[in-house]
C-alpha cells in the first residue's frame, strides 16, 4: 500500500516504536484476550498504546522503563498523583480491616458529610461506584420525583455508558441522524450510540450547549414533560468549553418555571470548583465522581432533601437503590482522605496554576507563529487548534476535523519527549507537579511545535498566523 504519511509522521512515529517495544508485545499479547487488547476505548491509540507499569506522584513508567510527566491523570479522575502517601496508608488501614463488610459504615456518613459542607446544594447524598452510575441515578431521581420520563442533554455531554445518555456524546459518532420530534430541523439531529435502542429518543431532547434562545423554545414547547435538564457546568469531552454565567441561570429559570429539575453533572468539574459555587448557580440534583475516590471507583448523586428523601427505606414505597459495592468502606475511606488532602485552598492554587500554564503554552505556540486556543478552567485544560469563538461541541469538532494528522503527531512528539498527553488534547494537572516539573512540559512542548512547524506549515497553513506566514 502507498504510505502518504508526510515525512515528519515518519521520524516521528519511528522514534515512538522504536521508544516502546514492550508496549506492542503486550499490546499483541493482550489481543487473544481482549478486544483490540484493552478495556476502555478511549486508552487506544495509533500505532500502540504505551503500557505503563507503574506511576508515583506525577511521573508514570512505561513497560520499556521510560518516564512520562503524567498530564493524562486517568482522564481527570486522579488529582493527587500516583501513590499519594496519605491516600496509600488510607488504602492499607482500611484493606487490613475489610473492604465492603455488608453494612452500613461510620464513614459513609463522614464522607457524605464532607461533601455537604463543601457544596451547599448537597443536602443528601447516596453513593454508586461510578459517574455512570451517578448520572444514571440522579436522572431516575429526577423522573421519580417529578413523575415525567423526558429528559434533556447536551449535544457533546458526556454522562456515562447508560442508554438515555449515550445520545450526541461525542460529535464524531456516525450512523443515522434522527430528526427531534416536535421541533423544528434547526435543533441538533439525534444520532444513537450502536446497540442503544431506538427508543430512547421517545424521552430524550437534545441541545446545543451555551444556547439559551434553544433551551427557552424547547421547554416552552415540551416543559411539562421533560423530568430533568443534565448538563455540565463545563462542556468536558467536548473540549473544556465553559458554560456562560447567563445560560446556567437561564437553565435555572426555566427548569423551576416548569417543574423540572436541574442536574449538574460535576463528576469532572468537581476537581476544580465545584463550579456551581464559583457560578452561583444550585442546582436540584447532582452527579459526582472521578477525584471524590482518591483513585478508587466511587460515585456519588445527591442534592435537594425532599427529593432524595425517596430513598429512605423507613418511607411507604421508597425508590429502590442497589449496589454490590456501593458505598464500600475501601472507595470511601481512601475518598475521605482525598478530599481531606484537597479541599478549597488546594483547589484554588492548583487552578492557579493551571492558568499560568494556559499562557505559557498560548505564548509559546504564538511565538512559534501558530494560531491555537486554549479552553478550559484551571487544572483543566484544552487545545483548540486554529482561532474563534468555541461556544459548544460543534464549534469544538470544526477545529478538530480541520487539523488532518496534526493532534495524532503532537501526541507522539510529547511522549517521545516524556510527556503522557491524550491525543484529544485534553491537559489534567495534579498536586505534585512543581514548577519544574510544568517548566519541563513547557519546553517539550516548544521543541514539539518547532519539530513540527515545517509539516503545519506545508500541510495546515491555515494554522499560521498572518506575521509568520509574511
Ligand atoms: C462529566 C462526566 N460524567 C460522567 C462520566 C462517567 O463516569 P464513569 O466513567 O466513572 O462511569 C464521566 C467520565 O468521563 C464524565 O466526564
Amino acid at each position: 500500500m502507498l504510505d502518504v504519511r508526510p515525512p515528519e509522521a515518519h521520524s516521528i512515529i519511528d522514534t515512538y516504536r522504536a521508544r516502546t517495544p514492550r508496549s506492542r508485545q503486550l499490546l499483541e499479547q493482550a489481543k487473544g484476550y481482549l478486544p483490540g487488547g484493552d478495556t476502555r476505548t478511549i486508552n487506544h491509540f495509533t500505532p500502540h498504546p504505551t503500557f505503563m507499569a507503574s506511576g508515583r506522584g506525577c511521573i508514570l513508567t512505561d513497560e520499556d522503563g521510560n518516564e512520562y510527566l503524567d498530564l493524562v491523570n486517568n482522564m481527570s479522575a486522579i488529582v493527587h498523583g500516583h501513590a499519594h502517601p496519605a491516600l496509600v496508608d488510607a488504602a492499607a488501614k482500611q484493606f487490613a480491616r475489610g473492604t465492603a463488610l455488608g453494612a452500613p459504615g461510620e464513614v459513609e456518613a463522614q464522607h457524605a458529610q464532607h461533601l455537604c459542607s463543601r457544596i451547599p446544594a448537597l443536602e443528601k447524598v447516596r453513593y454508586c461506584n461510578s459517574g455512570t452510575e451517578a448520572t444514571m441515578l440522579a436522572i431516575r431521581t429526577a423522573r421519580a420525583f417529578t413523575g415525567r420520563d423526558a429528559i434533556v442533554k447536551i449535544v457533546g455531554g458526556y454522562h456515562g455508558m447508560h442508554n438515555d445518555v449515550q445520545v450526541n456524546m461525542f460529535t464524531s459518532m456516525t450512523g443515522p441522524h434522527h430528526a427531534q420530534e416536535g421541533l423544528p430541523d434547526t435543533f441538533p439531529k439525534a444520532t444513537l450510540a450502536r446497540g442503544v435502542p431506538h427508543s430512547t429518543l421517545r424521552d430524550v431532547f437534545l441541545l446545543p450547549y451555551n444556547d439559551l434562545e434553544a433551551a427557552e423554545y424547547l421547554f416552552e414547547r415540551h416543559g411539562r414533560r421533560i423530568a430533568a435538564i443534565i448538563v455540565e457546568p463545563m462542556l468536558g469531552a467536548a473540549g473544556c468549553i465553559p458554560a456562560t454565567a447567563a445560560y446556567l441561570r437561564g437553565l435555572r429559570r426555566l427548569t423551576a418555571e416548569q417543574g423540572a429539575l436541574l442536574i449538574f453533572d460535576e463528576c469532572a468539574t468537581f476537581r476544580v470548583g465545584p463550579l456551581q459555587l464559583s457560578y452561583g448557580v444550585s442546582p436540584d440534583l447532582m452527579s459526582l465522581s472521578k477525584i471524590i475516590g482518591g483513585g478508587l471507583p466511587l460515585g456519588a448523586f445527591g442534592g435537594r432533601d425532599d427529593i432524595m428523601a425517596q430513598f429512605d427505606p423507613t418511607r411507604p414505597d421508597p425508590l429502590y437503590h442497589a449496589s454490590a459495592f456501593g458505598g464500600n468502606g475501601l472507595s470511601l475511606t481512601v475518598g475521605l482522605a482525598a478530599l481531606e488532602t484537597y479541599g478549597p485552598d488546594e483547589v484554588a492554587r492548583l487552578n492557579a496554576t493551571g492558568e499560568a500554564l494556559k499562557t505559557e503554552l498560548t505564548d509559546a505556540a504564538r511565538a512559534a507563529g501558530l494560531k491555537l486556543d486554549i479552553t478550559g478552567i484551571g487544572s483543566l485544560i484544552h487545545l483548540h487548534w486554529g482561532e474563534g469563538p468555541i461556544a459548544n461541541a460543534n464549534d469544538a469538532r470544526d477545529r478538530w476535523t480541520s487539523v488532518a494528522d496534526l493532534p495524532e503527531l503532537l501526541h507522539l512528539a510529547l511522549l517521545n519527549r516524556g510527556v503522557f498527553v491524550s491525543r484529544r488534547g485534553v491537559l489534567c494537572l495534579s498536586l505534585p507537579m512543581t514548577r519544574e516539573d510544568l517548566r519541563y512540559f513547557v519546553t517539550a512542548w516548544r521543541e514539539a511545535l518547532t519539530e513540527l512547524k515545517p509539516y503545519i506549515a506545508r500541510e495546515l497553513p491555515h494554522l499560521l498566523r498572518d506575521t509568520a506566514a509574511a
